[in-house]
């Protein structure tokens, strides 16, 4: 089984290097694990605070191609992909194509294999919005629709799948970040990374804005930075790493940012951290919100849906839109909570040990000469 694997954005890096790491081990104790993968890096993601900085601390292995895509329209990255992907894919012609999330790398990933009738594989395959007015929720469907194996983190995602008719190839695998997070919240750095901002355990919330629904529109950008602003004057220290692209539009909308601790976008091991000690995270990162929920985090979400159902249950992850009164009263709603959750919701993802299924999964797929 020869997998070429196609990654491009900084969540990808965290979800590609368990499934990386569980593919190596099975070749190395199995003998069902005939298996050579190789990483192909779209190059979406390039500043080293968004891409390599997660190669380094994950121990992902290096592409062995890197398409240097970069920024641009959704048209041009998605066009660029196809046309750089499918050269490589012709000189390697590999078995399968696996592919992550919902980015314009998973979409283009998935297509140019699939024009050359290559089998694909998506891991987080089914998780539904419902606005196909995001980027995201396009690039899932059609991703889905075009998968062979369809790697389902939740049983929610799986019916998402089965109501639009996809049930061949669908496995109920559990979630590969929780894998990635049972990992990293246990090692030594993770719990020294937080002395490193100069904070306290549960003395700050965290803020990340960087949808482009949220960002591209200076109203709801105000908004967001407006109710940020008024959880400091309560007395709350609210740490803002920044995306590139909220900080350009920042400056593009001439919006001051005051009393927030700005800092550059952080590395996952920092993330960790700064997650499972905050007092409340305020975030329109999908990843994010479901991390918080994982590490007994209340979270307050900038959006009016969330592909991550399972973790509004018991009211660990609440909704608020981009509406600033909405959100203060959110947080401080959530706020109020006891300080942490009882656990009982995480099985909803799985056991953790969802990279070793999916490498299972992979490795007993029929390839074309079978
Ligand atoms: C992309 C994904 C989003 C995912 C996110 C993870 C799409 C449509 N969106 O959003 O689903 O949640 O990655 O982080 O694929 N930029 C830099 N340096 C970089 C990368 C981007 O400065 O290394 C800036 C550029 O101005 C660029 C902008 O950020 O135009 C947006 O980057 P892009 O990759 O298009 O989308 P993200 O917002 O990162």
């Amino acid at each position: 089984m020869r997998i070429l694997t196609v990654v491009g954005n900084r969540p990808q890096f965290v979800k590609a290097s368990v499934v990386s790491r569980a593919l190596a081990e099975l070749r190395e104790t199995t003998t069902i694990g005939d298996v050579d993968e190789q990483i192909v890096h779209t190059g979406q993601h390039y500043d080293y605070s968004l891409s390599q900085i997660f190669f380094e601390q994950l121990d992902l292995k290096t592409p062995a191609w890197n398409l240097g895509i970069g920024s641009g329209s959704h048209a041009q990255q998605t066009g660029e992909i196809l046309k750089r992907l499918e050269a490589v894919l012709q000189s390697e012609r590999p078995d399968l194509v696996l592919v992550y999330g919902d980015t314009n790398s998973t979409l283009a990933g998935a297509l140019a294999a699939i024009k050359l009738h290559i089998q694909v594989a998506h891991v987080e395959a089914g998780l539904r919005s419902g606005n196909m007015r995001m980027a995201e929720e396009v690039n899932r469907v059609l991703t889905d629709r075009i998968s062979a194996l369809l790697f389902c983190p939740t049983a929610t995602a799986a019916f998402n799948l089965a109501r639009e008719g996809i049930t061949s190839g669908v496995h109920i695998t559990g979630d590969v970040m929780y894998d990635c997070l049972k990992v990293i919240r246990r090692r030594d750095r993770c719990s020294r990374a937080l002395a490193g901002f100069g904070l306290q355990p549960l003395e700050y919330a965290v803020a990340t804005i960087h949808r482009a629904e949220n960002t591209d529109n200076p109203i709801r950008l105000r908004a967001a930075i407006a109710a940020l602003e008024k959880l400091v004057t309560m007395g709350l220290r609210v740490v803002f790493p920044v995306h590139p692209r909220t900080s350009r539009r920042l400056t593009e909308s001439d919006i001051s940012v005051r009393g927030l601790q700005i800092i550059e976008p952080v590395g996952y091991i920092e993330m960790v951290a700064l997650t499972q000690h905050a007092r409340l995270i305020v975030t329109d990162s999908g990843g994010l919100q479901k991390e918080a929920f994982l590490l007994d985090t209340p979270c307050v979400t900038l959006r009016e849906e969330t592909e991550w159902p399972e973790t509004l249950s018991d009211g660990w992850n609440v909704l608020a839109g981009c509406d600033t009164r909405r959100i203060v009263e959110s947080c401080a709603r959530q706020l109020e909570k006891p300080i942490r959750g009882d656990g009982s919701a995480k099985d909803l993802f799985g056991d953790g040990l969802a990279a070793e299924e999916i490498a299972r999964l992979l490795c007993g797929h029929p390839t074309a000469d079978d």
